[in-house]
Parts: C-alpha cells; structure tokens; sequence
C-alpha cells in the first residue's frame, strides 16, 4: 500500500505508566480555585518553586501565559469563562500526560466547569495505565477579606460599577463541596498552605 512504499510506519505511543517511568516522576494536575486576591497564585507559585527545588517538573498555568495568549479572545462573560475554563483543562491535562505537575491558577467559579476539567482527567486513562490524579485546591478567603486586599483596586471599581460580572460582587462563585484541599488563606501562611498541599501529595503517593 501507499504506506508501504513511503517507509513510514506508524509507531504505537509510550504509555503514561512508561513515560513516568521514565522520567522518575508522576504527572497529575493541581487545580487552585477561589476569589480574586484569595492568595491562589502566590500559593501556586510558591509550590511549584518548592516542587522544582525538590528536582520535580513542574508548570504553572495562569494568567499571564493564558489569558494573554491562548485565551486572548476571551473575557469575563459566563460563556467566556466557561471556554477559558475548558481549554485550561486540555492543557493541564496534557502537561501532566507529559509527566509534568500542571498548576492552574484560575477563579474558574463555575462548579460545572471544574468538574468537566476533573472527568477530563480521571477519563484519560487506557486501562493498566497511571491515572492522571486531579486535586481541586479550594483557597478559600471570605469576601469580605478579599475585598479588603483589593490589590488590583479591582473590588472597588466593580462596587462603584466600573467593572461588570465581577466574581463575588455581580457574577457568582460556587464554592467547591468536595475540593481534595481547602486552605483557609485567612488564617495561614503561605509557607503554611504549600506544606499542606506537599503533605497531601506524599501522603497519597503522588510525590515523595
Ligand atoms: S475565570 O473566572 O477563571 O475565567 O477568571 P481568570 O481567568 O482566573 O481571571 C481572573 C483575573 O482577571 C481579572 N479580572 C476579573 N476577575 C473576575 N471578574 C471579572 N469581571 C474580572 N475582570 C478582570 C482579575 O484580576 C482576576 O485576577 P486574580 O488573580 O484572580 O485576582
């Protein structure tokens, strides 16, 4: 047949279980969600250095290197959110394929879209192979909290109605019930919040 006279051949792809095998290391997504100025990112970011000290590949997703790229056609309506929300799953799904700890650091408010980013994950598995683990970190602030951070003056301009569909003061945010972690930012640290998710990741094996 055609292939045949070309010389190529189709090759079957590594399995998940060989790759992490491979690279010494399992890939799973760690999904941070809550308010605006609830602490997501700093959290986030303060893990994924402590998990490249340890000598583990790990990447953050946020903003900056979505919302201003991929995700640049997108704004803030439920429609939008909902798309933003769906291909930051993709890509966190395929990071991990590749071994790799994804970090997303987004509101995703949408209960409905955080457990369409969960399937996405716990449904990619070939039977026999590692499955790709998804922890909802839930960063959990109160409102009235947040709004007292206001680091971006963002609160103010939604309460003065400069800003429309803003999470928590004129669009919602649906709280997770079953998130894996809940971190109470009011309360911790951040050194405090990232040993309580590096416990939990050894603790289930994910990391050691
Ligand atoms: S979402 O809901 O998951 O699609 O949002 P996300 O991609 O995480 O973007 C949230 C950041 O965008 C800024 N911003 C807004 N947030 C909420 N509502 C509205 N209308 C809005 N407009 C702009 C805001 O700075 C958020 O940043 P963080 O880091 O969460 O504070």
């Amino acid at each position: 047949d055609k292939w045949a006279k070309t010389n190529i051949t189709w090759h079957p792809s590594l399995s998940r279980t060989e790759r992490n095998q491979l690279r010494g290391q399992r890939g799973f997504t760690v999904w941070f969600t809550g308010l605006s100025a609830s602490g997501k990112s700093t959290i986030a970011t303060a893990l994924e250095q402590h998990l490249l000290h340890i000598g583990l590949a790990a990447y953050r997703l946020d903003g900056d290197n979505v919302r201003f790229g991929l995700n640049k056609d997108l704004g803030f309506s439920e429609k939008d959110r909902n798309e933003n929300i769906r291909r930051i799953a993709e890509v966190a799904k395929l990071f991990a394929d590749s071994s790799t700890i994804a970090l997303t650091s987004f509101i995703s408010p949408y209960r409905a879209d955080r457990q369409i980013a969960r399937d996405l994950h716990t449904s990619a598995s070939q039977a026999g192979e590692d499955p790709l683990a998804f922890i909802e970190v839930f960063v959990d602030v109160s409102l009235a909290e947040a709004e007292k951070r206001d680091p971006k003056g963002l609160y103010k301009k939604a309460r003065a109605g400069e800003i429309k569909d803003f999470t928590g003061i004129s669009a919602p945010y649906e709280a997770p019930e079953a998130p894996e972690i809940t971190i109470r930012t009011d309360d911790l640290s951040v050194e405090e919040s990232v040993k309580q998710i590096v416990d939990y990741l050894a603790d289930k094996g994910l990391i050691s």
